[in-house]
This record gives structure tokens, sequence and C-alpha cells, in this order.
């Protein structure tokens, strides 16, 4: 099932799912040039994202085999709504999965969005039994490549020119990691 069973803590962070009072701190995200650079969408209106606040909120969330676990993330110590971000995957023999997401811009730069990262990693192998999970980023963000590959993804693919966004055509880097790669990691963190 698409849904978080309970919050879940980092050392700085709280996962959770979203809640309708969030509105008002997405909007501080998504209304922004410099969160959108990157991302398919355009900067967005209050109402746009109460529309896609609306969709999370309709977890737990699944179309045909694809699952899809929306998380909020919020600053342990001030309980601020500083992320957003997923966790996708199929229900089939293939267990591939998928993550990625944005950061308000006042946290970037801290290591938020590789602590994000690897929690999610923890959801998608050690609770949903995936075997790679992958991440897609325009070739040119080179933080969100950056904080995948601290987390243990590596680069797979850069495809180019493939997509038409915003007026361009853009490169896409394909990002990724298996399960037993993920395994030794964590192995290594614990010793
Ligand atoms: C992608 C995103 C979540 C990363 O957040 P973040 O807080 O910067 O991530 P982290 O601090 O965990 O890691 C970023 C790493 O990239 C590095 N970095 C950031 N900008 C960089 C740049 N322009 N050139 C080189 N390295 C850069 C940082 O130094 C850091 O690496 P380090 O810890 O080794 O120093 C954030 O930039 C974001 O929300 N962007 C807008 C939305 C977006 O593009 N989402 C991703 C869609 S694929």
């Amino acid at each position: 099932m698409a849904q978080l069973s309970a919050p879940r803590h980092t050392l700085r962070l709280t996962l959770r799912p979203f809640d309708i009072d969030d509105l008002d701190a997405l909007t501080s995200i998504y209304e922004r040039d410099d969160v959108n650079r990157y991302l398919y969408t355009k900067p967005r209106t209050r109402d746009e994202v109460r529309e896609s606040l609306q969709r999370k909120l309709s977890q737990p969330f699944e179309i045909g085999e694809v699952n899809i676990l929306f998380v909020a993330v919020v600053l342990r110590d001030t309980n601020q709504l500083i992320g957003d971000f997923m966790l996708k995957w199929s229900a089939n023999e293939h267990q591939q999965g998928e993550i990625g997401g944005s950061l308000h811009p006042d946290v970037h730069g801290r290591g938020l969005a590789a602590e994000t990262y690897r929690e999610l990693l923890d959801v998608g192998f050690a609770d949903h039994r995936l075997h790679r999970i992958c991440a897609r980023c325009d070739a040119r963000n080179t933080a969100s490549i950056r904080a995948l590959e601290k987390v243990g993804l590596q680069r797979e693919a850069h495809l180019v020119e493939n997509e038409f966004v915003k007026g361009e055509w853009t490169d896409e880097v394909i990002l990724a990691i298996r399960r037993a790669q993920w395994e030794t990691q964590r192995a290594s963190l614990e010793r």
C-alpha cells in the first residue's frame, strides 16, 4: 500500500504524509522560478498547488500496478515543511522503483536532500522489497545528481535531447542503485 505506516525520523527530518494545512508551505516552494528551473512545471499559483496537494491527499495512490508514496519533509527542530518527495514503484515481477523531490531553496546545500533520499531508499528496499531504484534528472541539475550520487546511485545513462521541455531540447540523466549495492552500503554504515 502506498502509504507511510508511521512518520519516519532521520537525524534532522521527519518524513510524513501530506496534510491539507501544508498548502502555504508547499506553495512557497512551487511558486518559485529557481525550484521549477529543471522540472517539467512552471511556477505555480496557490490554486494549482492546492490541486496537486489534493492528489497527494488521496493516498493510498495507485494507478494499475503503479504505487506512488508522496512524502512531506519537515524539519524536526522547527516543524516547518521544507520538501516534497516521492517514491514510486510497480507491483510486478520487475520490482523497480523511482525517487525524486524538491526542497525549499532556503535549506538547499545542507545535505537534506541526501538525508531524505537515504530514508526513501530504506523504505523502497526494506519495506517494499524492491530490486532497483532509479532517478531521472535534467542533465544540468547538478545539485540533484550530486545528492543522488551521495546516497549511492550511479549514472547509468545520459540521454541526449530526448525531451522538449519548456521550449528547448533537454538531456536527461538516469541514475540507479540495486538492492545488493544498498545492502553493502548499509552494512558499511553499521560497522
Ligand atoms: C535537487 C535538490 C532537492 C537538492 O537539494 P540540496 O539541499 O541542494 O541537496 P544536498 O545538499 O543533499 O546535496 C546537493 C549536493 O550538490 C552540490 N551542489 C549543489 N549545487 C551545485 C552546483 N551548482 N554545482 C556542483 N555541485 C552542486 C552540493 O554542494 C551538495 O554536495 P556536497 O554535499 O558534496 O557538497 C534541490 O536543489 C531542489 O529542490 N531543486 C529544485 C527542484 C529540483 O530540481 N528537484 C530535482 C528534480 S530531479
